[in-house]
């Protein structure tokens, strides 16, 4: 038997609908997810590299849609896209997200990038749970996921529009994960640390995958590894299985310990005796 087809699918049968599903955390998702026997639709704006997405997996379980998640009539457009082309819904992965602008300071943020990121994360978000939840409420059966951060969980650095629209984006979560819990809807976010996406290196200036992991991976508490975009896939693909079938409302840390240690006392400290 070869080691392809002896991979149990854990999502055999199922059909997600991701979006930001043509770079990053997003693409390697969908790959995992078609890998387990999901059939997978990918929104997102960026169409080249969506469209290339779907070409190189090579096979009538992914497609791609353009998708502006700030667009409700595109939201509703994708998701009953995911519907005519699959045949129902089961998964719905708000994953699309944007850091904004890299301004840390509160007095020269501008107001137009505060309100484009919670347009993105937060309205996008949850224009996503709106119509997917129109689909998985007669079904009486689902899965919301939400890409959030470590951000919602402790400060460490991104902007404060980022910051405020992850925390968002966990509250939504639980509200949501409430209200649909009573139609066999689960509802969870997964909220990752630093992961060497384009979108990391760009709020890093750099253009280097592999530099990317070694800035994070001396900055992490968990030594001898490094967190890459297949453990995030993996910790969706948990989520997203039935494996996870009482798990609702949750928001998972995906950090290594990250957000348990304090480390301003250390630096703190370090400059003392500079
Ligand atoms: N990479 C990290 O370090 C990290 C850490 C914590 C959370 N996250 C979150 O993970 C998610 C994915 O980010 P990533 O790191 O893969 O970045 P990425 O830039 O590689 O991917 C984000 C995708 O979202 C798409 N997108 C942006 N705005 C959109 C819109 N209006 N409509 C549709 N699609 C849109 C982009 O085109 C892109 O393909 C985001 O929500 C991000 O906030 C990332």
């Amino acid at each position: 038997m070869s080691s392809q087809s002896s991979v149990i699918k854990r999502l055999d049968g199922k059909v997600a609908l991701i979006t930001g599903g043509a770079s990053g955390l997003g693409e390697c998702t969908a790959k995992l997810f078609v890998k387990h026997g999901a059939k997978v639709l990918i929104a997102d704006i960026q169409d080249e590299l969506g469209d290339s997405v779907r070409q190189e997996l090579g096979t009538e379980n992914i497609s791609y849609v353009h998708c502006d998640i700030t667009c409700e009539s595109d939201v509703e457009n994708a998701v009953n896209l995911a519907v005519s082309k699959y045949g129902k819904l089961d998964i719905m992965f708000n994953n699309a997200g944007t850091l904004g602008d890299n301004e840390a300071r509160v007095t020269h943020v501008s107001t137009e990038d505060f309100k484009r990121v919670f347009d993105i994360n937060v309205l996008g978000g949850f224009l996503g749970a709106k119509y997917a939840a129109r689909v998985m409420v007669p079904a009486k059966k689902g899965c919301i996921l939400f890409t959030s951060s470590l951000a919602s969980k402790i400060s460490f650095g991104s902007p404060h529009a980022y910051k405020a629209s992850k925390h968002a984006v966990a509250g939504l979560t639980k509200s949501l994960a409430v209200e649909l819990g009573e139609y066999g809807i689960r509802v969870n976010c997964i909220s990752p640390y630093a992961i060497s996406t384009p979108m990391f290196q760009k709020s890093m200036g750099i253009t280097d995958k592999k530099k990317g992991e070694d800035m994070i991976a001396a900055s992490s508490v968990l030594k001898g590894t490094v967190l890459e975009p297949e453990d995030f896939a993996h910790a969706a693909l948990y989520l997203a299985s039935d494996e996870a079938k009482f798990i609702s409302g949750v928001n998972l840390p995906l950090d290594g310990g990250y957000s348990l240690s304090n480390q301003s006392w250390k630096v703190g400290f370090a400059a003392l005796f500079e």
